[in-house]
C-alpha cells in the first residue's frame, strides 16, 4: 500500500482543505494461485488478495461533479453524475464513472458528486487486478458515503458489470469477488457460480509469494480474452452442457466430433484446471506443498498448450522459476498475454530465488524481469484510523 499520509497530503494539495474530512478506502489486488480461464465457465477457482492495491481519499462534494486524479497518471479528470456515458478520453477514469452508472443502472443513482485522489501500487496490465482493484476502492467508497448498504459479493458483481457491460471486457467474477472479499493470512477457495467463498490458510511460515513480473504488457488482451471464453462457450454448447467444467474427459473425448480442434483444447484446458484446483485446496489444506508445486506447473503447461494464453514471456518467466532449487512451484497468474508469473518459495530462500529468477530471465529473453515479494491481504475496505496511521 503507498504511504497514507503522503497521498493524504495531496489530497489536500489538490483539492484544499474544506470543513467535510475526506475519508480513506483501500482495495487490494489479487494473484491467481490457480484455476485461471475458467471463473466464466463457473469453476472452482484459488486466488489470494495481495497487500498491494488501490489507495483513494475521498471526500463528498456538494454538487454533482466527480472530479477525479491519480499520483499514478499526469493531470485531473471531470464528469457530471448527470452524464456518465462511456467516453474512451476518460481511459482510467472510466472504470470510476462506470462504477457511478452500473450503480445508477441498478436503482443506487448517487446524488452527490466527489473529489478523488487514487494511488496505486500494482502495476497495471500486469495480471494482478489493478482495474478490479480500482473498481472495488470506488465502489465500497461510493457505496459508504452514500449508505446503500451492499454486501461485499454485490459491490464485487458491479465491479464485473462496469467491466462486461461499460468497458466491454468479458471477464468472470474470480478479480472482483477476490479484491472485496479477500482475507489475510488465506487464500480464498472461490466457486465462481454460486460465488461463494472458503478460506483456507496459506502457509506464510513455509512459503513466500513471489510475484515475477515479465514487464512485457499484456498486448490485445481484451480481443484476445473475449476470443478464448467465445470458444469456451461453442464448446459447451457443441456438448450440450451448461456446466464444462464437470464434464468428465471421457465423455470430452466422445463428443469430439462435434468441434474443432481449438475448440477441444479450450474444453480441455476447462476440464483438467477445474481437477486441478481442487486438488491444489487439497495440497494446501493438507501442507503437501510439493503436490500443489506440481500442479501449479501442470496449470501453466495446460494455460500454455491448450489454451495459448502464456506466450515466449511467460513461458521463460515460469521456466526460469522451476529451474531455482528454492521454488516450490510457478505459474502464471491471471489472463495471461503476458503480466506475472505467481512463485511459491522457501521461507528463507526468497533472496536467493529472486536473484536467480531475474538473472535466469534475463540470458534467456535479453529483457529484464522484476520480482516483489507480497503478503496477503483482506478485500476492498475503508481504512480505520489505526489502519491509516500504520
Ligand atoms: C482475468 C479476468 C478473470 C479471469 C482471469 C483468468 O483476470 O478478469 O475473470 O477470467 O483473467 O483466470
Amino acid at each position: 500500500m503507498r504511504d497514507v499520509v503522503e497521498v493524504a497530503e495531496a489530497f489536500r494539495g489538490f483539492f484544499g482543505d474544506q470543513d467535510r474530512r475526506p475519508r480513506l478506502f483501500f482495495a487490494p489486488g489479487r494473484v491467481n494461485l490457480i484455476g485461471d480461464h475458467i471463473d466464466y465457465s463457473g469453476g472452482l477457482v484459488l486466488p489470494m488478495a495481495i497487500d498491494r492495491g488501490t489507495l483513494l481519499v475521498a471526500r463528498q462534494r456538494r454538487d454533482t461533479t466527480i472530479r477525479a486524479r491519480s499520483l499514478d497518471r499526469p493531470g485531473e479528470v471531470i464528469a457530471d453524475l448527470g452524464d456518465t456515458r462511456f467516453d474512451p478520453a476518460h481511459d482510467w477514469f472510466s472504470y470510476v464513472i462506470g462504477v457511478a452508472h452500473t450503480l445508477a443502472t441498478d436503482g443506487y443513482a448517487l446524488d452527490a458528486g466527489f473529489d478523488l485522489l487514487f494511488a496505486g501500487d500494482i502495476p497495471d496490465g500486469a495480471g494482478l487486478s489493478s482495474s478490479a482493484s480500482l473498481e472495488l476502492v470506488t465502489a465500497v467508497a461510493f457505496n459508504t458515503f452514500a449508505g446503500f448498504g451492499l454486501a461485499a459479493t454485490d459491490l464485487a458483481e458491479v465491479g464485473q458489470r462496469t467491466e462486461n457491460d461499460y468497458i466491454g471486457v468479458s471477464c468472470g467474477i474470480m478479480d472482483q469477488l477476490a479484491v472485496a472479499r479477500g482475507r489475510r493470512g488465506h487464500a480464498m477457495l472461490m466457486d465462481c457460480d454460486d460465488m461463494t467463498v472458503s478460506y483456507v490458510p496459506f502457509p506464510h511460515d513455509r512459503v513466500t509469494l513471489i510475484i515475477a513480473n515479465s514487464n512485457h504488457r499484456r498486448s490485445l488482451a481484451d480481443s484476445a480474452y473475449n476470443d478464448r471464453r467465445q470458444a469456451v462457450e461453442s464448446a459447451a454448447e457443441l456438448l450440450g452442457t451448461t456446466r464444462l467444467v464437470d464434464l468428465p474427459l471421457t465423455e470430452l473425448q466422445g463428443g469430439k466430433r462435434h468441434l474443432n480442434e481449438q475448440e477441444f483444447r479450450r474444453a480441455r484446458h476447462t476440464i483438467t484446471e477445474q481437477a486441478r484446483v481442487i486438488e491444489a485446496a487439497g495440497a494446501l489444506r493438507s501442507g503437501d506443498l510439493e503436490r500443489l508445486g506440481t500442479l501449479m506447473r501442470e496449470s501453466h503447461e495446460s494455460l500454455r498448450d491448450d489454451f495459448d494464453v502464456t506466450g515466449p514471456h511467460l513461458d521463460a518467466l515460469a521456466a526460469a522459476a522451476w529451474a531455482q532449487p528454492g521454488v516450490v512451484g510457478a505459474r502464471m497468474t491471471g489472463a495471461g498475454f503476458g503480466g506475472c508469473a505467481v512463485v511459491l518459495a522457501r521461507r528463507g530462500a526468497e533472496a536467493e530465488v529472486v536473484e536467480g529468477i531475474e538473472r535466469d530471465y534475463l540470458a534467456r529473453m535479453g529483457t529484464a524481469a522484476t520480482c516483489f515479494v507480497v503478503g496477503s491481504d483482506d478485500g476492498a475496505r475503508e481504512l480505520a484510523d489505526e489502519e491509516a496511521e500504520a
